[in-house]
């Protein structure tokens, strides 16, 4: 039977590890469409168009071969051949990706893209910023994950040993900038469970989803 389970959010609400914990859990595929959006904006600094020039993204987005990674245990990424899993959590492609991902021709084609990935695989975790409303609207299970400014702030200087003080910033700016944005903001679909992660654990979320799955 098909399961296509739709998990959005700001950065830091633990987003990547539950949709990959839950993936697992469900033997599914996991699709991390933040990820795929960095891969292009890798491309693009690689190419050196102005990150304030819409059609030149444009094209090298359209030009960009792209391998995506589906295992939730090891999702990796390659851009025009080359493996990018490092660059792409980089800080050049973390300032500039939110530039790239509010260019509407490059969300109409990884948007494309997402929806015939998930359509060629029977049980699916989609995580990113639009996919209740836009990527899946038809999904089985629609969350929102949320966590206070400096939950998400700890978590994520956690994760690269950044500054905390510093991460908490970075992400306000993108936050502000994802939400903003004319094409596709970030925003709680009307259909959406909330669930705040703030005094949760990865477990705690993952077997709350999984009930909810079940009931
Ligand atoms: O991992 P983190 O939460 O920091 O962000 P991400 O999921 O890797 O997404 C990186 C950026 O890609 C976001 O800040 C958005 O600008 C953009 N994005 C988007 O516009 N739409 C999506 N479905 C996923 C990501």
């Amino acid at each position: 039977e098909k399961c296509v389970v739709a998990v959005d959010g700001p950065s830091g609400s633990g987003k990547s590890t539950v949709s990959r914990r839950l993936a697992s859990a469900l033997d599914g595929v996991y699709l991390d469409t933040g990820a795929m959006y960095r891969a292009v904006t890798w491309s693009v600094l690689q190419a050196g168009v102005d990150l304030t020039d819409p059609d030149a993204i444009t094209k090298i987005a359209l030009e960009t071969e792209l391998s995506i990674g589906t295992d939730p245990l090891a999702p990796h990424f390659a851009a025009n051949g080359t493996n990018v899993d490092e660059p792409i959590r980089g800080s050049e492609v973390t300032g500039a990706v939110s530039a790239v991902a509010a260019v509407p021709a490059v969300r109409k084609q990884l948007v494309a893209l997402q929806k015939a990935i998930i359509a060629g695989h029977p049980r699916i975790v989609v995580e990113g910023r639009d996919i209740a409303s836009v990527v899946a609207p038809n999904a089985d299970l629609k969350v929102y994950l949320t966590a206070s400014a400096a939950a998400r702030a700890a978590r994520r200087s956690a994760e690269d040993a950044t500054d905390v003080a510093a991460t908490e910033a970075s992400l306000a700016r993108r936050d502000k900038l994802d939400s903003s944005r004319a094409t596709d903001p970030l925003r709680v679909a009307s259909d959406a469970v909330e669930v705040d992660t703030t005094g949760m654990g990865i477990d705690e979320v993952v077997a709350f989803l999984l009930k909810l799955l079940n009931s």
